[in-house]
């Protein structure tokens, strides 16, 4: 299916910058969308309810005054991104806020779409669902979200197991109506075209836009990023409780053991409370255990967003 003609507007490559827990922020969705990409951000990252009202409102005002000034060359469209799960406590508020500002993006994850795509089908919005496998495509479909993203093996955050070879195609052939989106690894505008050959409408990207200047993300973060490579990358459940991947070298600076993300108690950078807390402590999951796709391989420098998405743009085209 091609893109939701709603979804198209100034986009300059079919690419959505996905939310990453604490790294998307305002700076990074602003640029994003303003350089010709869906930019995205993980509600929760507003740290609270009065937080989120602004962040949505000043995106809004922001693009709407960009929009203004460059009417040959506008804005992409920006999304949040809301985590379903039932831990999810602020999840009906946070609800409240899409219906009010109504990003046309909504990307649900960790659970079930459930009433929230009746919601925003309501105001003219999209919904994508995030998934690892065939099973949860298919409650998502039933649900009747518009696109469903494929988080294959190799993904920054919680990544799937299934190889984009075998999973994107028999999305495709499974639901011809939906949008389908690669999410995994993917670096560069060679990326982008060859997720579309796949049969993909939209590449997802994360871990490439850690290393931009507007991404929040601490400089020892870029680093890491710069200099290792796909096998520093460590696939473990010990980190947050889900499967997900890890840069070894993060770990090791926790005190936890490279290959597997368990606490070591011998290590001179183990602190106590990692014990129950699973990288609690002064080294927090996702703050300082830093978590990466094994796209790193080809990330090695940490540009401005528009000149990453100029250079994707010519590698894409070329
Ligand atoms: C640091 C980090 C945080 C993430 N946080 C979230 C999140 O809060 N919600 C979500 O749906 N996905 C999250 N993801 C997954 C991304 O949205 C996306 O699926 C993934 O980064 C794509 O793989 P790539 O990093 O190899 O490009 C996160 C990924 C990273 C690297």
């Amino acid at each position: 299916m091609p893109i939701a003609s709603s979804l198209q507007k100034g986009l300059k490559v079919p690419v959505i910058a996905a939310p990453m827990f604490i790294v998307s922020g305002l700076e990074l969705v602003t640029a994003t969308c303003k350089a010709g990409v869906i930019g995205t951000f993980p509600t929760l990252n507003a740290r609270s309810i009065e937080d989120l009202d602004t962040w949505m409102a000043t995106i809004k005002a922001d693009l709407a005054d960009y929009d203004a000034a460059n009417p040959e060359s506008p804005s992409a469209v920006w999304g949040v991104n809301l985590i379903v799960h039932k831990s999810n406590t602020r999840l009906q508020e946070d609800i409240e806020l899409v219906l009010k500002h109504q990003p046309p993006l909504v990307i649900t994850s960790v659970g079930h779409p459930g009433d929230i795509v009746e919601k925003v089908h309501a105001y003219g919005g999209q919904v994508y669902h995030d998934v690892i496998h065939m099973y949860h495509a298919g409650k998502a479909a039933s649900a009747g979200v518009d696109g469903i993203i494929a988080v294959c093996s190799g993904a920054g955050g919680h990544a799937g197991k299934l190889n984009p070879f075998a999973f994107i195609p028999e999305l495709r052939a499974t639901y011809p109506e939906l949008s389908i989106i690669l999410s995994g690894t993917l670096s560069n505008g060679a990326h982008i075209k060859a997720a579309e050959i796949l049969g993909a409408d939209f590449a997802y990207m994360g871990t490439r836009f850690i290393a931009t200047k507007e991404a929040n993300a601490d400089e020892d973060y870029h680093r890491q990023i710069h200099e290792n490579g796909s096998s520093d990358i460590i696939y473990t459940n010990k980190v947050s409780g889900i499967w997900g991947n890890f840069i070894k070298e993060s770990l090791e600076m926790a005190g936890l053991d490279p290959e597997t993300g368990d606490p070591l108690k011998d290590s001179p950078n183990f602190a106590p409370s990692q014990e129950n807390s699973r990288g609690g402590g002064t080294k927090k999951a996702w703050k300082s255990i830093y978590s990466a796709g094994q796209g790193i391989a080809l990330i090695e420098d940490s540009p401005t967003v528009k000149d990453l998405i100029e250079q994707m743009a010519a590698e894409y085209n070329a």
